[in-house]
Protein backbone atom coordinates (compact mmCIF):
# COMPACT_ATOMS: atom_id res chain seq x y z
CA UNK A 1 0.00 0.00 0.00
CA UNK A 2 1.21 3.79 -0.85
CA UNK A 3 0.67 5.11 2.39
CA UNK A 4 2.73 2.01 4.28
CA UNK A 5 5.75 2.63 1.57
CA UNK A 6 5.81 6.60 2.18
CA UNK A 7 5.63 5.96 6.20
CA UNK A 8 8.60 3.76 5.68
CA UNK A 9 10.36 6.07 3.68
CA UNK A 10 9.60 8.87 6.50
CA UNK A 11 10.31 7.29 9.54
CA UNK A 12 13.02 4.90 11.37
CA UNK A 13 12.07 1.37 11.10
CA UNK A 14 11.41 0.69 14.36
CA UNK A 15 8.63 2.73 14.53
CA UNK A 16 6.73 1.02 12.43
CA UNK A 17 4.86 -2.57 12.43
CA UNK A 18 2.81 -4.54 9.96
CA UNK A 19 2.98 -8.00 12.10
CA UNK A 20 0.18 -10.02 12.04
CA UNK A 21 0.08 -10.33 15.62
CA UNK A 22 0.90 -6.23 16.20
CA UNK A 23 -2.08 -5.49 13.63
CA UNK A 24 -4.18 -7.46 15.43
CA UNK A 25 -3.94 -6.76 19.04
CA UNK A 26 -3.19 -2.95 18.44
CA UNK A 27 -7.01 -3.00 16.75
CA UNK A 28 -9.03 -3.25 19.49
CA UNK A 29 -9.62 -2.36 22.75
CA UNK A 30 -11.27 -4.82 25.78
CA UNK A 31 -15.14 -4.21 24.92
CA UNK A 32 -16.59 -7.59 24.83
CA UNK A 33 -18.54 -8.97 21.59
CA UNK A 34 -17.60 -6.23 19.04
CA UNK A 35 -16.46 -6.21 15.96
CA UNK A 36 -12.79 -5.18 14.38
CA UNK A 37 -10.73 -5.08 11.50
CA UNK A 38 -6.57 -5.67 11.51
CA UNK A 39 -4.98 -2.51 11.26
CA UNK A 40 -3.31 -1.41 8.16
CA UNK A 41 -0.07 -0.19 9.78
CA UNK A 42 1.21 0.41 13.85
CA UNK A 43 3.37 3.20 14.62
CA UNK A 44 4.84 3.52 17.87
CA UNK A 45 6.07 6.82 17.49
CA UNK A 46 8.35 8.56 20.33
CA UNK A 47 8.19 12.68 19.21
CA UNK A 48 6.43 15.46 17.94
CA UNK A 49 8.55 15.16 14.92
CA UNK A 50 7.49 11.74 13.94
CA UNK A 51 3.71 12.65 14.72
CA UNK A 52 3.85 15.53 12.35
CA UNK A 53 5.25 12.93 9.43
CA UNK A 54 2.05 10.61 10.00
CA UNK A 55 -0.10 13.35 10.10
CA UNK A 56 1.55 14.37 6.72
CA UNK A 57 1.37 11.10 5.05
CA UNK A 58 -2.41 10.44 6.61
CA UNK A 59 -3.62 13.61 4.71
CA UNK A 60 -1.65 12.99 1.58
CA UNK A 61 -3.12 9.71 1.39
CA UNK A 62 -7.07 10.36 2.90
CA UNK A 63 -5.95 7.70 5.17
CA UNK A 64 -7.36 7.32 8.55
CA UNK A 65 -5.91 7.48 11.84
CA UNK A 66 -6.39 5.91 15.16
CA UNK A 67 -4.63 7.41 17.93
CA UNK A 68 -4.63 4.64 21.17
CA UNK A 69 -2.90 4.21 24.66
CA UNK A 70 -2.88 0.97 26.56
CA UNK A 71 -6.15 -0.43 24.66
CA UNK A 72 -7.95 -0.74 28.52
CA UNK A 73 -10.81 1.26 27.15
CA UNK A 74 -14.04 -0.87 27.28
CA UNK A 75 -16.56 0.68 24.32
CA UNK A 76 -14.25 0.01 21.09
CA UNK A 77 -13.26 3.63 21.17
CA UNK A 78 -9.48 2.77 19.52
CA UNK A 79 -11.36 -0.46 17.50
CA UNK A 80 -9.88 -0.76 13.76
CA UNK A 81 -13.18 -0.51 11.07
CA UNK A 82 -11.29 -0.23 8.07
CA UNK A 83 -7.85 0.45 6.66
CA UNK A 84 -6.14 2.58 8.62
CA UNK A 85 -2.82 3.90 10.42
CA UNK A 86 -2.85 3.11 14.24
CA UNK A 87 -0.99 5.64 16.22
CA UNK A 88 0.50 4.04 19.38
CA UNK A 89 1.58 6.26 21.92
CA UNK A 90 3.05 3.88 24.21
CA UNK A 91 6.21 5.08 23.58
CA UNK A 92 6.00 8.71 24.25
CA UNK A 93 5.88 8.01 27.48
CA UNK A 94 8.55 10.77 29.73
CA UNK A 95 7.09 12.55 32.28
CA UNK A 96 8.60 15.66 31.40
CA UNK A 97 8.26 17.49 34.94
CA UNK A 98 6.91 17.73 38.10
CA UNK A 99 6.56 21.31 38.61
CA UNK A 100 6.79 21.56 42.65
CA UNK A 101 6.50 25.45 42.53
CA UNK A 102 2.49 25.28 40.45
CA UNK A 103 1.86 21.64 41.50
CA UNK A 104 1.76 20.68 37.92
CA UNK A 105 2.81 17.55 35.72
CA UNK A 106 3.51 17.37 32.38
CA UNK A 107 3.56 14.48 30.81
CA UNK A 108 3.30 12.74 27.26
CA UNK A 109 0.38 10.57 26.60
CA UNK A 110 2.14 7.31 26.95
CA UNK A 111 2.65 7.69 30.77
CA UNK A 112 1.28 4.99 32.65
CA UNK A 113 -1.31 6.90 35.65
CA UNK A 114 0.17 4.56 38.15
CA UNK A 115 3.18 5.71 37.09
CA UNK A 116 2.59 9.52 37.46
CA UNK A 117 0.71 8.78 40.76
CA UNK A 118 3.63 7.12 42.61
CA UNK A 119 5.80 9.90 41.00
CA UNK A 120 3.79 12.62 42.42
CA UNK A 121 3.52 10.55 46.00
CA UNK A 122 7.31 10.46 45.89
CA UNK A 123 6.70 14.57 46.37
CA UNK A 124 3.64 14.90 48.60
CA UNK A 125 1.91 15.13 45.67
CA UNK A 126 -1.68 13.27 44.61
CA UNK A 127 -3.16 12.85 41.29
CA UNK A 128 -6.71 11.75 42.02
CA UNK A 129 -7.77 9.92 38.69
CA UNK A 130 -7.77 6.26 39.65
CA UNK A 131 -9.46 4.10 36.86
CA UNK A 132 -9.37 0.51 37.76
CA UNK A 133 -6.57 -0.13 34.98
CA UNK A 134 -4.42 2.05 36.63
CA UNK A 135 -1.38 0.35 37.04
CA UNK A 136 -1.29 -0.10 33.04
CA UNK A 137 -3.98 2.66 31.22
CA UNK A 138 -2.16 5.83 30.29
CA UNK A 139 -2.87 9.46 31.18
CA UNK A 140 -3.26 9.88 27.38
CA UNK A 141 -6.15 7.50 27.15
CA UNK A 142 -7.59 8.92 30.57
CA UNK A 143 -8.18 12.46 28.67
CA UNK A 144 -9.43 10.79 25.80
CA UNK A 145 -12.16 8.94 28.00
CA UNK A 146 -12.04 11.87 30.40
CA UNK A 147 -11.45 8.75 32.85
CA UNK A 148 -12.90 8.26 36.13
CA UNK A 149 -12.76 6.13 39.01
CA UNK A 150 -13.42 5.68 42.82
CA UNK A 151 -11.89 8.78 43.61
CA UNK A 152 -14.25 10.90 41.51
CA UNK A 153 -16.87 10.88 43.91
CA UNK A 154 -14.84 13.56 46.10
CA UNK A 155 -12.16 14.62 43.91
CA UNK A 156 -13.79 14.75 40.36
CA UNK A 157 -12.74 12.90 36.75
CA UNK A 158 -9.85 13.46 34.01
CA UNK A 159 -11.27 16.75 32.94
CA UNK A 160 -11.01 18.25 36.42
CA UNK A 161 -7.00 18.02 36.33
CA UNK A 162 -5.87 18.70 32.65
CA UNK A 163 -4.88 22.28 33.09
CA UNK A 164 -3.43 22.42 29.78
CA UNK A 165 -3.10 20.30 26.07
CA UNK A 166 -0.34 20.74 23.38
CA UNK A 167 -0.56 18.29 20.52
CA UNK A 168 -1.64 18.91 16.42
CA UNK A 169 -5.02 18.96 14.38
CA UNK A 170 -5.35 16.44 12.03
CA UNK A 171 -3.72 18.24 9.38
CA UNK A 172 -0.74 18.65 11.71
CA UNK A 173 -1.26 22.29 12.29
CA UNK A 174 0.05 22.73 16.05
CA UNK A 175 -2.35 23.80 19.26
CA UNK A 176 -1.40 24.69 22.81
CA UNK A 177 -4.24 25.35 24.72
CA UNK A 178 -3.93 26.35 28.45
CA UNK A 179 -1.01 25.67 30.28
CA UNK A 180 0.12 25.84 34.01
CA UNK A 181 -3.02 27.63 34.61
CA UNK A 182 -5.46 27.20 37.51
CA UNK A 183 -7.91 29.64 35.79
CA UNK A 184 -8.79 30.18 32.25
CA UNK A 185 -12.16 31.72 30.69
CA UNK A 186 -10.58 33.06 27.79
CA UNK A 187 -13.16 32.10 24.92
CA UNK A 188 -14.67 28.78 23.79
CA UNK A 189 -13.58 26.33 25.89
CA UNK A 190 -11.64 24.16 23.83
CA UNK A 191 -9.52 22.72 26.04
CA UNK A 192 -12.38 20.86 27.53
CA UNK A 193 -13.76 20.06 24.71
CA UNK A 194 -10.32 18.28 23.81
CA UNK A 195 -11.33 16.09 27.36
CA UNK A 196 -13.25 13.08 26.47
CA UNK A 197 -13.44 13.01 22.89
CA UNK A 198 -12.17 9.82 22.04
CA UNK A 199 -9.73 10.31 19.77
CA UNK A 200 -12.40 12.50 17.20
CA UNK A 201 -10.72 15.55 17.67
CA UNK A 202 -7.11 16.18 17.59
CA UNK A 203 -3.88 14.32 18.04
CA UNK A 204 -2.66 15.37 22.09
CA UNK A 205 1.13 14.55 22.30
CA UNK A 206 1.68 16.59 25.53
CA UNK A 207 -0.95 16.85 28.95
CA UNK A 208 -0.32 19.29 32.11
CA UNK A 209 -2.30 18.43 35.46
CA UNK A 210 -3.33 19.70 38.40
CA UNK A 211 -1.99 17.56 40.90
CA UNK A 212 -3.19 18.30 45.25
CA UNK A 213 -1.37 17.74 48.59
CA UNK A 214 -1.41 14.14 49.22
CA UNK A 215 -3.78 13.43 52.00
CA UNK A 216 -1.90 13.00 55.47
CA UNK A 217 -4.17 10.65 56.96
CA UNK A 218 -6.03 7.37 54.76
CA UNK A 219 -7.94 4.68 55.56
CA UNK A 220 -10.09 1.93 54.15
CA UNK A 221 -13.14 0.81 55.49
CA UNK A 222 -15.23 -2.23 55.00
CA UNK A 223 -18.96 -2.47 55.94
CA UNK A 224 -22.29 -5.22 54.72
CA UNK A 225 -25.53 -4.09 54.01
CA UNK A 226 -29.08 -5.89 54.02
CA UNK A 227 -29.66 -3.14 50.86
CA UNK A 228 -28.77 -0.71 48.59
CA UNK A 229 -30.97 1.87 50.22
CA UNK A 230 -28.93 1.71 53.58
CA UNK A 231 -26.12 2.23 52.31
CA UNK A 232 -26.81 5.32 50.44
CA UNK A 233 -28.90 6.41 53.48
CA UNK A 234 -25.44 5.75 55.56
CA UNK A 235 -23.40 7.73 52.73
CA UNK A 236 -26.05 10.66 52.74
CA UNK A 237 -25.79 10.50 56.94
CA UNK A 238 -21.88 10.36 56.84
CA UNK A 239 -21.43 13.61 54.33
CA UNK A 240 -24.23 15.61 56.52
CA UNK A 241 -21.84 14.79 59.96
CA UNK A 242 -19.33 16.57 57.94
CA UNK A 243 -17.32 13.03 56.81
CA UNK A 244 -17.24 12.87 52.95
CA UNK A 245 -15.01 9.81 51.90
CA UNK A 246 -12.88 10.28 49.18
CA UNK A 247 -14.66 6.99 47.82
CA UNK A 248 -17.76 4.65 48.43
CA UNK A 249 -18.01 1.66 46.30
CA UNK A 250 -20.35 -0.76 46.49
CA UNK A 251 -20.97 -4.57 45.14
CA UNK A 252 -23.91 -6.62 45.31
CA UNK A 253 -24.37 -10.47 46.49
CA UNK A 254 -23.31 -11.96 42.88
CA UNK A 255 -20.46 -9.64 42.79
CA UNK A 256 -19.68 -11.06 46.27
CA UNK A 257 -19.63 -14.46 45.34
CA UNK A 258 -18.06 -14.25 42.61
CA UNK A 259 -14.79 -12.77 43.86
CA UNK A 260 -15.11 -15.11 46.53
CA UNK A 261 -14.78 -17.98 43.82
CA UNK A 262 -11.99 -16.29 41.88
CA UNK A 263 -10.06 -15.73 44.59
CA UNK A 264 -10.54 -18.22 46.67
CA UNK A 265 -10.66 -15.69 49.70
CA UNK A 266 -13.24 -14.42 52.60
CA UNK A 267 -16.01 -11.94 52.10
CA UNK A 268 -18.57 -10.72 54.24
CA UNK A 269 -22.17 -11.98 53.43
CA UNK A 270 -24.66 -9.27 52.45
CA UNK A 271 -26.54 -7.93 49.83
CA UNK A 272 -24.61 -4.67 49.14
CA UNK A 273 -21.19 -4.98 50.14
CA UNK A 274 -19.53 -1.35 50.28
CA UNK A 275 -16.06 0.30 50.31
CA UNK A 276 -15.20 3.27 51.77
CA UNK A 277 -12.01 5.80 51.70
CA UNK A 278 -11.56 8.19 54.30
CA UNK A 279 -8.50 10.87 53.83
CA UNK A 280 -9.91 13.38 56.08
CA UNK A 281 -8.27 12.08 59.93
CA UNK A 282 -8.87 8.86 61.86
CA UNK A 283 -11.45 10.62 63.92
CA UNK A 284 -13.90 10.35 60.57
CA UNK A 285 -13.48 6.51 60.92
CA UNK A 286 -15.69 6.49 64.44
CA UNK A 287 -17.90 8.88 63.05
CA UNK A 288 -18.81 6.93 59.93
CA UNK A 289 -18.41 3.64 62.43
CA UNK A 290 -21.53 4.75 64.62
CA UNK A 291 -23.73 6.22 60.97
CA UNK A 292 -22.98 2.59 59.54
CA UNK A 293 -24.24 0.84 61.91
CA UNK A 294 -26.98 3.17 62.38
CA UNK A 295 -28.02 2.17 58.83
CA UNK A 296 -27.99 -1.46 59.32
CA UNK A 297 -24.79 -2.47 58.89
CA UNK A 298 -22.48 -5.30 59.74
CA UNK A 299 -19.04 -6.85 59.46
CA UNK A 300 -17.55 -3.49 59.92
CA UNK A 301 -13.70 -4.03 59.50
CA UNK A 302 -11.39 -0.56 59.24
CA UNK A 303 -7.74 -1.36 57.19
CA UNK A 304 -4.94 1.32 58.09
CA UNK A 305 -1.68 -0.34 56.99
CA UNK A 306 -1.38 0.21 52.96
CA UNK A 307 -1.37 -3.48 52.87
CA UNK A 308 -4.55 -3.84 54.52
CA UNK A 309 -6.20 -1.35 52.30
CA UNK A 310 -4.79 -3.02 48.91
CA UNK A 311 -6.04 -6.18 50.24
CA UNK A 312 -9.28 -4.73 50.61
CA UNK A 313 -9.23 -2.34 47.55
CA UNK A 314 -8.55 -6.26 45.80
CA UNK A 315 -11.83 -7.53 45.94
CA UNK A 316 -13.71 -4.22 44.42
CA UNK A 317 -10.65 -4.78 41.75
CA UNK A 318 -11.70 -8.05 40.87
CA UNK A 319 -15.05 -7.86 40.46
CA UNK A 320 -14.78 -7.97 36.49
CA UNK A 321 -12.79 -10.26 35.70
CA UNK A 322 -14.34 -12.69 38.65
CA UNK A 323 -17.51 -12.19 36.55
CA UNK A 324 -15.88 -12.65 33.47
CA UNK A 325 -14.54 -15.86 34.51
CA UNK A 326 -18.20 -16.99 35.90
CA UNK A 327 -20.15 -16.39 32.90
CA UNK A 328 -20.54 -17.52 29.42
CA UNK A 329 -20.93 -14.25 28.04
CA UNK A 330 -20.68 -10.89 29.98
CA UNK A 331 -22.09 -7.10 28.61
CA UNK A 332 -20.75 -4.47 31.04
CA UNK A 333 -22.00 -0.88 30.87
CA UNK A 334 -21.66 1.96 33.03
CA UNK A 335 -24.73 3.90 33.39
CA UNK A 336 -25.27 6.68 35.93
CA UNK A 337 -28.58 7.81 37.53
CA UNK A 338 -28.85 10.40 40.96
CA UNK A 339 -27.05 8.28 43.85
CA UNK A 340 -30.59 7.93 45.79
CA UNK A 341 -31.67 6.17 42.65
CA UNK A 342 -29.22 3.32 42.49
CA UNK A 343 -31.18 0.81 44.51
CA UNK A 344 -34.79 1.29 42.42
CA UNK A 345 -32.45 0.97 39.65
CA UNK A 346 -30.95 -2.10 40.28
CA UNK A 347 -34.10 -3.38 41.64
CA UNK A 348 -36.15 -2.62 38.31
CA UNK A 349 -33.23 -4.20 36.49
CA UNK A 350 -32.75 -7.57 37.74
CA UNK A 351 -36.23 -7.58 37.17
CA UNK A 352 -35.62 -6.97 33.46
CA UNK A 353 -33.07 -9.99 33.28
CA UNK A 354 -35.21 -12.18 35.18
CA UNK A 355 -37.71 -11.39 32.08
CA UNK A 356 -34.76 -12.79 29.27
CA UNK A 357 -33.35 -15.52 31.64
CA UNK A 358 -29.92 -13.61 32.20
CA UNK A 359 -28.60 -12.34 35.30
CA UNK A 360 -28.46 -8.23 36.06
CA UNK A 361 -26.40 -6.96 38.63
CA UNK A 362 -24.48 -3.94 39.75
CA UNK A 363 -21.68 -2.76 41.36
CA UNK A 364 -19.36 0.62 41.09
CA UNK A 365 -19.29 4.11 42.45
CA UNK A 366 -22.16 4.45 45.17
CA UNK A 367 -21.47 8.65 45.81
CA UNK A 368 -21.69 9.53 42.08
CA UNK A 369 -23.99 6.67 40.48
CA UNK A 370 -22.31 5.05 38.26
CA UNK A 371 -23.30 1.63 38.54
CA UNK A 372 -21.28 -0.96 36.51
CA UNK A 373 -24.42 -2.98 35.43
CA UNK A 374 -23.89 -6.33 34.29
CA UNK A 375 -25.36 -8.82 31.77
CA UNK A 376 -24.77 -12.26 32.32
CA UNK A 377 -24.81 -15.07 30.77
CA UNK A 378 -24.83 -18.14 32.57
CA UNK A 379 -27.44 -20.77 31.33
CA UNK A 380 -28.94 -21.41 28.15
CA UNK A 381 -30.67 -17.64 27.67
CA UNK A 382 -28.18 -15.76 25.50
CA UNK A 383 -28.23 -11.89 25.85
CA UNK A 384 -29.73 -9.71 23.48
CA UNK A 385 -29.62 -6.16 22.82
CA UNK A 386 -32.19 -5.02 23.14
CA UNK A 387 -32.34 -5.54 27.08
CA UNK A 388 -28.79 -3.52 26.60
CA UNK A 389 -31.18 -0.77 25.09
CA UNK A 390 -33.74 -1.27 27.83
CA UNK A 391 -31.25 -0.86 30.76
CA UNK A 392 -30.01 2.16 29.12
CA UNK A 393 -33.32 3.64 28.52
CA UNK A 394 -33.90 2.94 32.00
CA UNK A 395 -31.34 5.15 33.15
CA UNK A 396 -32.27 8.07 31.09
CA UNK A 397 -35.60 7.55 32.43
CA UNK A 398 -34.77 7.54 35.63
CA UNK A 399 -32.61 11.06 35.11
CA UNK A 400 -29.32 9.64 34.83
CA UNK A 401 -27.05 8.85 31.43
CA UNK A 402 -25.78 6.01 29.34
CA UNK A 403 -22.40 6.69 30.26
CA UNK A 404 -20.25 8.21 33.02
CA UNK A 405 -16.67 6.92 32.50
CA UNK A 406 -16.48 4.45 29.67
CA UNK A 407 -17.53 7.11 26.79
CA UNK A 408 -19.32 5.81 23.80
CA UNK A 409 -17.18 4.52 21.20
CA UNK A 410 -18.25 1.95 19.15
CA UNK A 411 -20.70 0.31 21.12
CA UNK A 412 -22.96 2.81 22.59
CA UNK A 413 -23.60 4.90 19.43
CA UNK A 414 -26.38 3.65 18.72
CA UNK A 415 -27.91 4.51 21.57
CA UNK A 416 -26.97 8.52 21.76
CA UNK A 417 -29.98 9.40 20.34
CA UNK A 418 -31.55 8.35 24.00
CA UNK A 419 -29.64 11.16 25.63
CA UNK A 420 -30.02 13.57 22.84
CA UNK A 421 -32.12 15.98 20.57
CA UNK A 422 -31.26 15.83 16.56
CA UNK A 423 -30.17 19.22 16.98
CA UNK A 424 -27.87 18.27 19.96
CA UNK A 425 -26.49 15.88 17.93
CA UNK A 426 -26.81 17.93 15.11
CA UNK A 427 -24.78 20.41 17.00
CA UNK A 428 -21.58 17.74 17.94
CA UNK A 429 -21.50 16.84 14.42
CA UNK A 430 -20.62 20.12 13.48
CA UNK A 431 -17.90 20.28 16.00
CA UNK A 432 -16.07 16.96 14.69
CA UNK A 433 -16.76 18.58 11.02
CA UNK A 434 -14.70 21.92 12.01
CA UNK A 435 -12.00 20.29 13.96
CA UNK A 436 -11.37 17.22 11.12
CA UNK A 437 -13.64 18.13 7.84
CA UNK A 438 -12.10 14.85 6.21
CA UNK A 439 -13.43 12.48 9.39
CA UNK A 440 -9.90 11.11 9.17
CA UNK A 441 -10.06 10.61 13.27
CA UNK A 442 -10.68 7.59 14.80
CA UNK A 443 -13.35 6.77 12.18
CA UNK A 444 -16.43 5.28 12.81
CA UNK A 445 -16.75 6.25 16.86
CA UNK A 446 -18.91 8.53 18.47
CA UNK A 447 -21.74 9.18 15.70
C1 LIG B 1 -14.43 -0.01 37.37
O1 LIG B 1 -14.98 0.86 38.01
O2 LIG B 1 -14.06 -1.08 37.90
C2 LIG B 1 -14.15 0.22 35.94
O3 LIG B 1 -14.81 1.34 35.47
C3 LIG B 1 -14.26 -0.93 35.06
C4 LIG B 1 -15.53 -1.72 35.16
O4 LIG B 1 -15.55 -2.65 35.93
O5 LIG B 1 -16.50 -1.49 34.43
ZN1 LIG C 1 -15.87 2.45 37.15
Amino acid sequence: MDFIHALRSALPSSTLSVDSEILSSHAHDTALGQDYLPASVVIFPSSDAEVTIILEISNRFSIPIVPRGAGTGMTGGCNVVGPCIVLSFVRMNRILEIDLANRIAVVEPGVITGDLQELARSHGLYYPPDPASSDRCTIGGNVAENAGGPSAFKYGVTRQYVTGLSGFYVDGTPFHLGGKLYKNVAGYDLLSLMVGQEGTLSVITKIYLRLIPYPRFRATFRASFSNYDQAIAALQAACTSSVYPAAAEFMDRTCVDAVRLHLGIEVPDGDAFVLFQLDGDQSECDVLRDVCLTHGAHDIEIALSDEDQDAFWKIRRSVSESLTAMSIAKRSHDIVVPPDQIGPYLRRAKALGKQEGVTVLGYGHLGDGNIHVNILQTGPAPILESLTEKLLRLAVDMGGSITGEHGIGLTKKKYLNLMFSDRDIACMKAIKEAFDPKGLLNPGKIF
